[in-house]
């Protein structure tokens, strides 16, 4: 990816070096810190709508959060500046503050964009607003991290775009923490899932013409998270849920019988155990890979600037003790926060891709016979999306899914119980794997023409393009 980064930005006359990551020790601060700085710099500040976070004061928590309840709003930016978005032409976007729920019942701050399609979808000549409220995989742990602030929204096609193409609202929380003043529980799958039902409510109080029936939908991270809101579901509903779909859940969030490995994402996720309950930060890193992880979150640095601080650093190269997995705090964190084995309050699509090196296919398989065991006549479909990774088999299912949601919205009745299935390619082999035309902050080449990357003296002397009336 950082080659293919690198002809455009050569093309575009930009002065950069290619960053190595093989390059610093982990023992040299000072190398990691200047390697994650550029990768920073490169790769994540183009995408940013404001950085730091903090100098836009829509994300600072206003004094009437203390009277506030559950879901109501604090803010509402009706009609947000796309100029600084690079949203689909046709689109139109919102924000919000809203009251959610953190692990001690208490009221927190949590922000949403809202996504609007240039006309609405009907279903049974309705002229509202279908509504889809998307769970987010990790873009980081830090406010700057938050969704809403960034140019693509974080998924762009893969789904958000895609979605309100055909006619969807999309609501996509931040979750609490990124972009709330707030601490992050990355992963705590329940607590997301209160950010995002609230975020339903709220948005729906705020904005009369969106439907008052919703799905749920959620990748990576926010798979686990929309798999949470149908358990939620099930024991405190929030009205009109017509079903969750999960692609690519790690129902999981960790394995607590075997050592660590060397994912930034376990790394990250050590701050929240750390956070919740009292795992001991100092005691299981060592001190040059820590204050790495400290610098990435002081910078504002999301998934990116994580991975160039780690790099190739193994796991004895960062932690001092690799058996934290099995340590009572991390125990406890999987108890409480794991989902499956629940019943559900709608229907369930986990969407797998069967190539999946990110979250592997092991963990949605033992979370949907978990679930099967006490889901009873909701039905809950496995499908298997034949040789896909973690990223592109959400295009690969792209039809699957849009039918799935319109079929909610329809009231198609769906068969009860449990089922699995594959979708596969007849041209097995020989379909494109990678995601190579893409868009946003790592794939230039179509944001190009959004100006992200080329500076506007450039754009009709590259690539073709031609700006309007010349
Ligand atoms: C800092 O990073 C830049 C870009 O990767 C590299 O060219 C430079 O040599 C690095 N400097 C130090 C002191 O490591
Ligand atoms: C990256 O840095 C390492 C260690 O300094 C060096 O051995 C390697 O050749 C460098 N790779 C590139 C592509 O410059
Ligand atoms: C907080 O103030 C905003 C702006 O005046 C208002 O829209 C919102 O309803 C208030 N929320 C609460 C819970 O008081
Ligand atoms: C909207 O965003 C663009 C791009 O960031 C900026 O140039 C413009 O000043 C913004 N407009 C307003 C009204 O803030
Ligand atoms: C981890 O990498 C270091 C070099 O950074 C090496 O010395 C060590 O043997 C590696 N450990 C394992 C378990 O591979
Ligand atoms: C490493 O962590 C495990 C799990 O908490 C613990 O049982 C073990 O004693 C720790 N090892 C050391 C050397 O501290
Ligand atoms: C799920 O259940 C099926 C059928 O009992 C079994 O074949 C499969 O191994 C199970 N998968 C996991 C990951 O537990
Ligand atoms: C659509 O509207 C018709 C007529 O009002 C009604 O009978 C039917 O139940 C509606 N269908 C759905 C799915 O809401
Ligand atoms: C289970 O769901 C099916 C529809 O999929 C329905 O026909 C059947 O009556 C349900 N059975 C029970 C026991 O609720």
């Amino acid at each position: 990816m950082y080659s293919l980064l690198f002809t455009l930005l050569a093309v575009a006359g930009l002065a950069h070096s290619q960053i190595n990551l093989t390059s610093c020790s982990s023992t040299d601060l000072a190398c990691i810190e200047n390697r994650t700085r550029a990768d920073q710099a490169l790769i994540e500040l183009p995408n940013f709508v404001t950085y730091p976070i903090q100098n836009d004061p829509f994300y600072a928590t206003p004094a009437n959060i203390t009277d506030a309840k559950p879901g109501q709003i604090l803010k509402v930016e009706r009609r947000s500046n796309v100029s600084a978005y690079d949203i689909p032409p046709g689109q139109s976007l919102s924000r919000i503050m809203y009251a959610s729920v953190d692990n001690f019942g208490d009221i927190v701050p949590a922000t949403a964009a809202v996504l609007w399609p240039f006309t609405p979808k009907s279903f049974n000549g309705s002229s509202g607003y279908p509504l889809v409220a998307w769970a987010h995989g990790t873009s980081g742990i830090d406010r700057q991290c938050a969704v809403s602030n960034l140019r693509n929204l974080q998924y762009d096609f893969r789904s958000v775009f895609t979605l309100a193409n055909l006619g969807y609202a999309v609501v996509m929380t931040d979750y609490v923490g990124l972009g709330s003043d707030n601490f992050f529980n990355y992963l705590a799958y329940k607590l997301h899932a209160n950010d995002v039902v609230y975020s339903v409510v709220a948005a729906q109080s705020a904005f009369s013409q969106l439907s008052s029936e919703w799905v749920s939908f959620g990748h990576s991270e926010g798979g686990g998270v929309a798999w949470a809101v149908g358990e939620r579901q099930a024991t405190d509903p929030v009205p009109g849920f017509l079903g969750s779909i999960a692609a690519a859940p790690p129902p999981r969030q960790i394995d607590t019988t075997s050592p660590v490995g060397n994912s930034v994402f376990t790394a990250f996720l050590s701050f929240t155990i750390s956070h919740l309950y009292g795992l001991d930060l100092s005691a299981i890193f060592r001190p040059v890979p820590l204050q790495a992880l400290q610098l990435v979150q002081s910078i504002g640095g999301c998934n990116d600037a994580g991975y160039a601080a780690f790099a190739t650093f193994n796991a004895t190269d960062i932690y001092t003790n690799t058996s934290w997995p099995m340590s009572q705090a991390a125990i406890d964190f999987v108890n409480d926060y794991a989902v499956s084995g629940r019943p559900l309050g709608g229907p369930l699509l986990i969407l797998q891709g069967s190539a999946d090196t990110v979250v592997g296919t092991v963990g949605a398989a033992a979370g949907f016979n978990a679930t099967c065991a006490v889901s009873g006549n909701t039905s809950v479909e496995y499908v298997s999306v034949v040789d896909m990774d973690h990223n592109p088999s959400m295009y690969a299912s792209q039809r699957l899914w849009m039918q799935w949601i319109e079929d909610r919205f329809s009231h198609v009745p769906l068969r009860g119980g449990c089922r699995t299935s594959e979708l596969s390619s007849a041209f097995a082999g020989d379909v494109q794997l990678a995601e190579r035309f893409v868009v946003g902050y790592t794939k230039p080449w179509i944001t190009i023409f959004s100006s992200t990357f080329l500076p506007s003296y450039l754009w009709a002397s590259d690539l073709g393009f031609v700006q309007g009336g010349s």
